[in-house]
């Protein structure tokens, strides 16, 4: 752990270097030691449900092919806690895959040093807490762009009664979807795989903060997602060199068709003050690893996002992110349709790919 920070602090230092070119460190040290940029050639992206991962595994796709490196995924998209020994197997495997490596899968943290493995360069990605309730609160009962009718072919087992059970009701009633545990869902992926870290309070909360310190490289935010790329490119070029000019690319976005088709409904005010009396420890994270991440855009020069304060909170903007992502814990498998968009659009991909080449080199 502590030869990882060290070397994670380097890694960072010496990017600080690169990019902001007004360091004083010449001045006050002399010439900075000859070293060698510590390359991560291990990189776990253990992705939190409803944060947009669809979009970014779609990129790693392409990304794998145009730079030389292993893409890792998984086939078990609903299990996100695993007993000690499906832990120690699954590093032992991530920990033999081929270097470089990304691997992702929806999954809590697990410590690799504590099996005696590499502790790997962790990445991330989440959003505001209450709306990734409601987007996939939604996206369990209608599904996404690929159509309600579709969605319900797909999930035959849920009943009448579920689908169409109003979310104020759900709050103010206290459903199971719609109270704690349940609800303490995003601090579990950086708290880890002990069972108090599933437990809504401080013990969880201090040790998933003190984690994204330790061994994630980058949490970035939903809501500013084109920023969370290019740091990605910035932090690990070898895998991520590229990334904005590829999601910016019209002919990448119409492949993830991200029309939203969903059935929403605001809370009532009333629900949503619920919520978030609810979700506080998720929001103690959450404006924790906000804060952090502008600090990080800051040193990299990039202007945080400042938007004026609205009158309420802003639910339901329309916009491509709404759709990002359908794949939950304790769900269907339901990540075929990448499989599938993969497959059947493989040649455009590589287009994409190439065109994007093409476009760097002019
Ligand atoms: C380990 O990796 C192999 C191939 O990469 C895969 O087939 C197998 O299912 C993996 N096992 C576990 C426990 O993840
Ligand atoms: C990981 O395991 C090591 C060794 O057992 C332990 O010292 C460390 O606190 C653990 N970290 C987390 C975040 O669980
Ligand atoms: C996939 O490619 C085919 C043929 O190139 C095209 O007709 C289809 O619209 C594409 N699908 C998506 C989702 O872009
Ligand atoms: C994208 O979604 C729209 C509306 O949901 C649909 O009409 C269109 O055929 C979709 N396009 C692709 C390429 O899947
Ligand atoms: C996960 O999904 C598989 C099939 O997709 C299913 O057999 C299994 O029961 C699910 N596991 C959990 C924990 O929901």
């Amino acid at each position: 752990m502590a030869s990882f920070e060290v070397a994670l602090n380097e890694f960072l230092f010496i990017f600080t270097l690169l990019f902001v070119g007004n360091s004083t460190y010449l001045d006050d040290h002399g010439p900075p030691p000859q070293k060698v940029l510590p390359f991560p050639s291990q990189v776990v992206y253990n992705r939190v449900g409803k944060c947009g991962s669809r979009t970014v595994v779609l990129l790693l796709r392409i990304l794998s092919e145009k730079h030389g490196f292993n893409l890792v995924t998984s086939d078990i998209h609903n299990k996100t806690r695993l007993t000690k020994n499906e832990q120690m197997e699954l590093i032992k495997n991530i920990s033999t895959a081929e270097q470089p490596y990304l691997f992702t899968r929806h999954v809590h943290f697990l410590n690799f040093s504590r099996f005696g493995g590499d502790q790997p360069v962790y990445i991330n990605i989440i959003r505001d807490p209450v709306n990734r309730f409601l987007s996939n609160y939604f996206f369990r009962r209608f599904g996404d762009w690929r159509g309600e009718q579709n969605h319900m072919i797909r999930t035959p087992s849920m009943r009448q009664e579920e689908r169409y059970l109003d979310i104020n009701v759900c709050i103010l009633e206290n459903y199971p979807e719609c109270s704690n545990p349940r609800l303490f869902y995003i601090i579990p992926y950086f708290c880890g795989q002990h069972p108090r870290c599933r437990e809504p309070g401080e013990w969880a909360l201090e040790r998933a903060k003190l984690n994204v310190n330790e061994n994630f490289l980058l949490v970035g935010i939903l809501e500013e997602l084109e920023d969370v790329l290019l740091l990605l490119e910035r932090f690990l070029p070898h895998y991520f060199k590229d990334v904005l000019s590829i999601y910016k690319n019209p002919e990448h976005r119409k492949l993830g068709n991200l029309t939203v088709t969903v059935k929403k409904t605001v809370p009532s005010p009333e629900a949503i003050q619920i919520l978030y009396q609810r979700m506080r420890y998720e929001y103690e994270f959450y404006y924790y690893v906000k804060e952090q991440f502008h600090l990080l855009k800051r040193k990299f020069g990039l202007k945080s996002h400042i938007r004026k304060p609205r009158p309420r909170p802003e639910f339901f903007i329309p916009s491509p992110l709404e759709t990002e992502e359908p794949i939950d814990d304790e769900e269907e498998d339901d990540e075929k349709w990448l499989e599938d968009i993969y497959k059947r659009n493989k040649s455009s991909l590589h287009n994409t790919a190439a065109l994007t080449t093409e476009m760097r080199r002019q």
